[in-house]
């Protein structure tokens, strides 16, 4: 393979520029010769390439957001879009694709590899909810965003005895809120994967003001419902009173984490090796602590559980 193709697409992650930075430098270490587009599936379609160099990537794997921009395409979606985009790639001599995003992007991806572009998909999205993967780049940033963010709000829900609510993102998937809650030590946790029972949240709530807690976190995954939804619905069904808070656009940004970082790097390098390895459509990830490729197909074909273990230990943690 003589030169490939990078960008990044979809909702941005932190450790997309670190995963953009590997995959870069490691072109370039093999001979291969590496364009950097812009703007996602868009900039595909509208041919916004560079011949991108080292420097090109200097001093940006501590940087969150994506220096490629990202965008969603609706113009992707279609067949004609889809078509020139593939002419693009092919006009500038590009054999390969490496395509930084979530499982929307990965989709994109596997539709443009039917044009014979050959498609190396590395996750990045903080929702962590790529199928064939544990970890996708910027959960852990995200992660941390958010548990800092229940700590800050635990210490005026503590002062003022109330009892608060953090609704964080996650579209369809509970991961964050999950691992939020059990890290930030939330007492109650609701998540898409396990239907919510408002009579159970009120009971627990119940019983710690009878062990004389005044205070209490709940973390909501927006995929059940906002937060201001499930604070009507407490104060319709129960009486209770809380207090709001929706994290928002913030768990998307920042500098991302040490591992974040790392993770990115590897995931970036294994994605230029697997297509000079001549692999047409594969999808890099984690699995028990290696760098995994597997086949592209395999995300859309099944969905990865939530370790719901987590979810009970935070219920025994938090009585
Ligand atoms: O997929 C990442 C994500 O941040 C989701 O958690 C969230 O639901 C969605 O993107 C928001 O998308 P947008 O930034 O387009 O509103």
């Amino acid at each position: 393979m003589k030169k490939i193709g990078v960008l990044t697409s979809g909702g941005d992650a932190p450790g997309m520029n670190a995963a953009l930075r590997a995959v870069v430098r490691k072109a370039l270490f093999e001979d291969i010769e590496v364009v950097g587009i812009y703007q996602g599936y868009d900039g595909l379609i509208k041919g916004e390439f560079e011949l991108f160099e080292l420097g090109s990537v200097g001093d940006i794997i501590q940087r969150g957001g994506t220096i490629l921009r990202s965008a969603r395409s609706p113009e992707f979606m279609t067949e004609a879009g889809r078509q020139k985009a593939a002419d693009n790639l092919k006009a500038e001599g590009i054999e390969g694709l490496v395509v930084i995003g979530g499982d929307g992007s990965f989709r994109g991806a596997l539709e443009l590899s039917v044009y014979g572009i050959a498609v190396a998909c590395v996750p990045a999205t903080i929702d962590n909810d790529i199928t064939g993967t544990e970890f996708t780049i910027g959960f852990d940033t995200a992660l941390n965003t958010v548990v800092e963010a229940i700590d800050k709000i635990r210490d005026t829900a503590s002062s003022h005895e109330r009892i608060f609510i953090v609704e964080v993102m996650g579209r369809d998937a509970g991961d964050l809120a999950l691992w939020a809650g059990l890290g930030g030590g939330a007492e109650s946790i609701i998540i898409p994967e396990e239907p919510l029972a408002v009579n159970e949240v009120v009971e627990r709530l119940k019983q710690s003001s009878e062990r004389g807690k005044q205070h209490s976190v709940i973390v909501v995954a927006e995929g059940v419902m906002s937060g201001d939804k499930l604070s009507q619905l407490l104060k319709e069904e129960a009486d209770v009173e809380t207090r709001v808070s929706v994290l928002g656009h913030m768990q998307r940004g920042g500098s991302p984490s040490a591992r974040d970082r790392v993770i990115a790097s590897r995931y970036g390098a294994r994605a230029v090796e697997e297509l000079q390895a001549g692999q047409q459509t594969v999808a890099i990830g984690m699995r028990n602590h290696q760098i995994v490729a597997y086949p592209l197909q395999d995300v859309f074909e099944t969905k990865d559980c939530l370790d719901m273990e987590m979810l009970k230990l935070s219920k025994e943690l938090s009585i």
